[in-house]
């Protein structure tokens, strides 16, 4: 019992969140580029320009990830990075980056994990539309294409795009994140089913170039927890499963149409005349494939049944602990979310983020003693265990994150890394949590 001989233990970043070297290269901008120079956009002032300078520094932090034991590194391209204009000419100098990194963590042993779109989308298509231009699903096909194209030879899994909800939904809806719009639910939801469409393009496009790689889609949402493990299951499916107000912040808006082939029922109805009408033939595309379910889980709300459609939220308790992020602590997200969604998706499943942030101060000792987050992963991945043994096919679990990074619209003020990184030096320094996750690692899960 226990993890599988094979099982992908491995942590994960971003581009935008790491790279740095904004300008560097011939790299296009990105939407994040020029949304961390609004007023009051991003906390601090502060920018992805330089972040942890990884564009340089890529051979010290993969000897960091080696010396952790990583088996796998889940890291995003950056679009603009690649084809500074999104379409069209493509940056070589863009690409040689990626071959060297990509070459520097084969030579060390540790597998590539490739996400293509981690939200650094390029301002000039942008320019023209991005999301909402009916030619954006043929924009992100065409990249996912060259990419595999340049890549696919070297890298096996790839992710096709991180967590929807927060693209779409923050970027267009909200406004919270880039590109930083408010636009109507109407416009918001084309922006969401052109992305879903450049999913199931990507996935024709890269699997025509290369059969052989496995392209997967990291989408978040909401973990419905059972208060009573037997009376409330049912009632915590319903809830995890339904899609209430505007929000696209849901898990079934985007994974149901990608992993089954339908929106759903519930949400169609909610949205009404403000759903656009889409060609037929677009959800055959939308629902191409998925070779697994990329999942981002962090926390997850307690509920219980009522008999009403999605049960009922319960409040957490007074005292209940939460993270730098002020979200909950709550790692039984880590077996029922997995569950939940293999039940209803069938896909072999990924832990492609999971972790906290924290108020990590550099001792005077100079070592980091992030406890907490020790604390964390380890009844984390204790219930994640528990899912593995009841025979969930949970292929691998990424740390979020390998290195301290720009939390979009938090600036660095937020700490999720198992590696600390002092911003003014870029001096790094493994925290007791990248210690204990090597042990976790060397012994396979038998530290928890
Ligand atoms: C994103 C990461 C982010 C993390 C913590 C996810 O939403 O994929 O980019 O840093 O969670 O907020």
């Amino acid at each position: 019992m226990g993890f599988p001989e094979n099982f992908l233990w491995g942590a994960a970043t971003a581009s935008y969140q790491i790279e740095g070297a904004s300008k560097a290269d011939g790299k296009g901008e990105s939407v994040w580029d020029s949304f961390c120079l609004k007023d009051d956009a991003v906390f601090n002032g502060d920018t992805g320009d330089v972040a942890c300078d990884h564009y340089n520094r890529y051979r010290d932090d993969v000897k960091l990830f080696k010396q952790i034991g990583l088996k796998g590194y889940r890291f995003s391209l950056s679009w603009p990075r690649i084809f500074p204009s999104g379409t069209g000419e493509m940056n070589m100098k863009g690409v040689d980056f990626y071959d060297r990194l990509i070459d520097t963590l084969l030579e060390q042993g540790i597998d590539p994990c490739v996400t293509l779109f981690h939200w650094d989308y390029p301002q000039e298509l942008y320019l023209k539309g991005g999301w909402l231009n009916s030619d954006s699903s043929d924009w992100f096909a065409n990249y996912a294409e060259q990419a595999v194209e340049c890549f696919g030879d070297r890298v096996k899994r790839w992710i096709t795009q991180n967590e929807p909800q927060c693209f779409i939904d923050l970027g267009h809806r909200t406004g919270y994140h880039a590109p930083g719009d408010q636009h109507g639910m109407r416009q918001v939801l084309i922006a969401a089913h052109n992305s879903m469409l450049g999913h199931g393009k990507a996935y024709r496009a890269m699997k025509a170039v290369r059969p052989d790689v496995a392209v997967g889609y990291a989408p978040v949402g909401i973990t419905g927890i059972p208060v009573d493990p037997v009376r409330d299951i049912d009632a915590a499916r319903r809830f995890m499963f339904g899609h209430r107000g505007d929000s696209l912040f849901t898990n079934t808006w985007f994974m149901d149409p990608v992993f089954l082939g339908h929106y759903p029922e519930d949400g169609l109805k909610h949205y009404g005349k403000q759903m656009p009408e889409f060609p037929e033939s677009d959800m055959a595309i939308i629902n191409a494939g998925a070779d697994f379910f990329g999942t981002n889980i962090y926390h997850g709300d307690l509920v219980k049944e009522n008999g009403e459609p999605y049960g009922e939220q319960v409040p957490f308790a007074p005292g209940q602990e939460l993270t730098a992020m002020g979200w909950q602590i709550t790692p039984e997200a880590l077996n029922w979310g997995p569950k939940f969604l293999y039940e209803r998706y069938g896909k072999p499943i990924i832990i492609t983020e999971n972790g906290m942030a924290g108020t990590d101060l550099v001792g005077m000792d100079g070592t980091v003693n992030d406890s907490y987050r020790i604390e964390y992963l380890r009844r984390y991945i204790s219930q994640l265990k528990r899912g593995v043994e009841e025979g969930i096919p949970i292929l691998g679990y990424f740390a979020w994150s390998a290195l301290d990074n720009f939390e979009w619209a938090e600036g660095y003020a937020k700490r999720f890394g198992i590696i600390h990184v002092d911003y003014a030096t870029q001096k790094r320094t493994l925290k007791a949590s990248a210690n204990w996750y090597a042990e976790l690692i060397r012994s396979n899960g038998s530290n928890l």
